[in-house]
Order: C-alpha cells, then sequence, then structure tokens
C-alpha cells in the first residue's frame, strides 16, 4: 500500500498502525485495506475518465471486493456502482449508494432479482440475453433504461477463466444476434434501449485490447451509451509489469474518439485496479517445516485468496513484524487448506521464519474477501480499514455459530 511505513521495532505499518497491533488487535487472518491509497486510487480514475471525456461515468465493478464499508466510500468518491445479483444489490443499498448510480449485470438473473432491483429504481439493467428480455416483457411497469450486453471478439490475453470476450462467451450475445436484441427493446413501450455494453476479461495488462474492443464494438452501431467495461490488470510480483491507470484512459479514450460517436456516453467498470494494491492479508505462521524445501504454514491460505488456485495467482509476501530483518531463506509460503494448491507465495524471499511471525500477503484487495470460503470449516475473516493513525472494522470475522447458524434449523428441525 501507498501510505506503509516501518516503527521504530521493525513492524510494517499501514496507514500508521503497525501490522503487529493490528494482528493483536483483530485477530488473523485479516484483511487490511490503506483508505487513503484506495480514495487516491478512485479519484485517478473519477477525475482522469471527467478530464478525458466529460460525458463519462466510471462504475466500481463491485464483486471486485462487496463490503458495505467499500461501497460506502465508492459514493462517497463519486464511483456508480456495478452489481451482478441481489446480495451485491442489498449490500449497496444498505451502505447508501443512490439507486440512480446502480447498474446490474448478470447472464443468469432471476424474477426475483430483477423485481428487487425494479422496486429500488435502480439506473440501468445490462441485459445479456434474450430470456432475460422475457423476464422484462413480464416484470415492466415503468420505462427503465437498458444496455445490451455484446460478445466484442476479443480474446483477452489472461488467464481463461478471466477471459469473458472471445466468440465463445457465455457473457452477452454475439453481433449478429445482437441487432435482433435490439430491434426487441425499441419496439417495446417500457424498454429504454441506451446502448451497449462489452467486458472483454479481467487482469489484461496490454491496453491495445481495450482499444480494439472499442473499436469492435463500432460495428454494432451507433448509440447514445457504450460501456466498455472493466478489466485493467495490475502488478502482483515484482516480476510483473502493468500499465496506469492514465495509460489505460488514455488508449480507452482515444479509441472512442477514434471509433465512437463524439456525443456518446461513455462507461468504464473498473474492479481490481481500483482495490487490489490498496489491500493486504495478514496471517500469523503457524508452522516451519524445513524438508527438501522450506515450508511456512499460515493460519488461512485459498479459503481467503481463492485466486491462487481459480487462476494460478501468486503474491509477494514480507514478514510484516521485522521487515528491516535480511532475506536469508527462500520458502514456500503455503495455506492451510488441503489442497497442494494452496500456495501463496513460490520461493518467497523471507528472513528465518519463526512460528508466531506476521506474514503480510500484498496486492490481495479484489477477490479475496469475495472469494472467501468455508473450506475446511474456515471462517471468513475480519476486514480493517485504515487511515491516519486509526484503523476501523468494516467487518466482524465469522464465527464458529456463523458456521452452524445455517445448519442448525435443519438439525433441530
Ligand atoms: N465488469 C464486468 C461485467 C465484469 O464481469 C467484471 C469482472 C468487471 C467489470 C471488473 O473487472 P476487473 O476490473 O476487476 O478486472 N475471479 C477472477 C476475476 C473475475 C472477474 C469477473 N468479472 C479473479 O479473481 O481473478
Amino acid at each position: 500500500p501507498e501510505e506503509s511505513g516501518v516503527d521504530e521495532n521493525g513492524a510494517l505499518t499501514i496507514g500508521g498502525v503497525s501490522v503487529a497491533r493490528l494482528a493483536e488487535t483483530y485477530g488473523t487472518p485479516l484483511y487490511v485495506y490503506d483508505e487513503e491509497g484506495l480514495r487516491r486510487q478512485i479519484r485517478r480514475f473519477v477525475d482522469g475518465m471527467r478530464e478525458r471525456w466529460p460525458n463519462s461515468e466510471v462504475l466500481f465493478a463491485s464483486k471486485s471486493f462487496p463490503a458495505v464499508g467499500m461501497y460506502r466510500v465508492a459514493q462517497q468518491e463519486g464511483l456508480s456502482v456495478d452489481i451482478a445479483g441481489g446480495g451485491e444489490l442489498r449490500l449497496a443499498l444498505a451502505a447508501g449508494v443512490d439507486p440512480a448510480k446502480l447498474h446490474f449485470h448478470g447472464n443468469a438473473k432471476t424474477d426475483d432479482e430483477l423485481r428487487m432491483a425494479l422496486d429500488a429504481g435502480l439506473d440501468t439493467i445490462i441485459v445479456d440475453n434474450e430470456d432475460e428480455l422475457d423476464r422484462l416483457e413480464r416484470l415492466l411497469e415503468r420505462p427503465q433504461k437498458l444496455l445490451l450486453r455484446v460478445i466484442p471478439g476479443v480474446e483477452a490475453k489472461t488467464h481463461a477463466s478471466q477471459a469473458t470476450g472471445g466468440a465463445d462467451s457465455k457473457f452477452g450475445l454475439p453481433m449478429d444476434q445482437a441487432l435482433a436484441a435490439i430491434e426487441r427493446m425499441r419496439a417495446h413501450p417500457l424498454m429504454e434501449f441506451e446502448g451497449v455494453h462489452l467486458h472483454i476479461g479481467s487482469q489484461i495488462l496490454e491496453v491495445e485490447q481495450f482499444a480494439e474492443a472499442v473499436a469492435n464494438i463500432s460495428s454494432a452501431g451507433e448509440f447514445d451509451v457504450y460501456d466498455v467495461g472493466g478489466g485493467l490488470g495490475v502488478k502482483y510480483t515484482y516480476d510483473d509489469d502493468a500499465p496506469s491507470v492514465e495509460a489505460y484512459l488514455d488508449a480507452v479514450v482515444d479509441a472512442a474518439r477514434a471509433h465512437l460517436p463524439a456525443e456518446a456516453r461513455i462507461m468504464i467498470e473498473p474492479g481490481r485496479s481500483i482495490v487490489a494494491r490498496a489491500g493486504v492479508t495478514l496471517y500469523r505462521v503457524t508452522t516451519v517445516k524445513r524438508t527438501g524445501r522450506v515450508f511456512v504454514a499460515v493460519d488461512g491460505g485459498l479459503a481467503d485468496q481463492m485466486d491462487v488456485a481459480l487462476t494460478g495467482q501468486r503474491f509477494e509476501a514480507v514478514l510484516g513484524n521485522r521487515v528491516l530483518d535480511p532475506w536469508t531463506e527462500t520458502a514456500q509460503l503455503v495455506g492451510r487448506q488441503c489442497e497442494s494448491g494452496d500456495l501463496l507465495v513460490d520461493r518467497a524471499q523471507l528472513p528465518e521464519a519463526r512460528v508466531g511471525d506476521i506474514a503480510v500477503v500484498a496486492t490481495t484487495g479484489a477477490y479475496g474477501y469475495t472469494l472467501a470460503n468455508n473450506y475446511n470449516g474456515a471462517l471468513k475473516p475480519a476486514i480493517v480499514f485504515v487511515a491516519e493513525g486509526e484503523a476501523r472494522l468494516v467487518a466482524r470475522r465469522e464465527t464458529y455459530d456463523d458456521l452452524l447458524a445455517t445448519h442448525l434449523p435443519a438439525i433441530e428441525g
């Protein structure tokens, strides 16, 4: 995180608070966010987009970090919000997000969710398919703004599970079928068709791919709105190289100037690139094993950092309670779940680790909390925001009673 330093005991500080104190106070594993860094990153997107294309809107892809505290920060900083289901809708509304700032995505929305969204009066529904139009025909009682998700035909250079814009995508309609769906919306008295949406995938490191998507989408026709999705990749490991927010915005806006109508409204939907680098995860070292290799095992793992298994994401880590100690060992930083794929850092350079050390895994602000699960009975970690020497709890840790809560009624009944 940007607001980090080292205290007099050699411990890493985030937002002016030492990770040793955070671990002591809130327990581990713990998701910690540098709130100032988070807000600064949001402003780079909001201000950067406004400068380049005033008729624009930046949506936070809330699936990347769906915490009520985060929705609140998004609202305060002038972001709109993209939700992809009834759960995210409830969280956003609970945080006080203005329904006029909400945009609803999803390739399999249910009647119940659409009803919730329509009742809430949200701004735009991004229609994925013709079945969804059938549902809307039944449910609409008032005019509703709609976008249509189309497949832009860009094979994003990223992990296969993170590519969503290629010809075989399950999301959206291919261009030839999109035209029929657009006709249908235009013919319906309550459907206010505004334009198209695309999303080529996530953790994309070449900005040219976004420009290519914008160019491709222009062939769908001239519309009032173009939502060109999210997907900007971030730097996770020392070896990675990621484009800046500004380089990304330049690429999108240059392509828009070349291919889209000058009066069109342009929306972007960053998730990962807003939250990833503002967050770290704190773990307590529980086991150090020196066999052929050195294994440093911690009290969390893929249950709270699912991407290590889903996409093979690797991170960097430090021993946060003594960051100034020299690196003397190459270790496998592993989690505690019963999977060999539960590897947080491959060949971590660390001081000689001891039980009780605090491992700080960096760049875990996106999709970590999102994908947290109860594998091996793991409890979802708490979330803390730190700023100016103060920490505040944004979500508490799950308890064993939380784990039992959904089962007990069935057992007792
Ligand atoms: N818009 C739509 C319609 C999306 O589906 C997504 C992400 C985004 C925007 C935001 O993309 P971002 O800027 O965060 O890359 N489980 C995977 C990530 C899945 C991304 C899903 N969609 C992972 O953790 O790597």
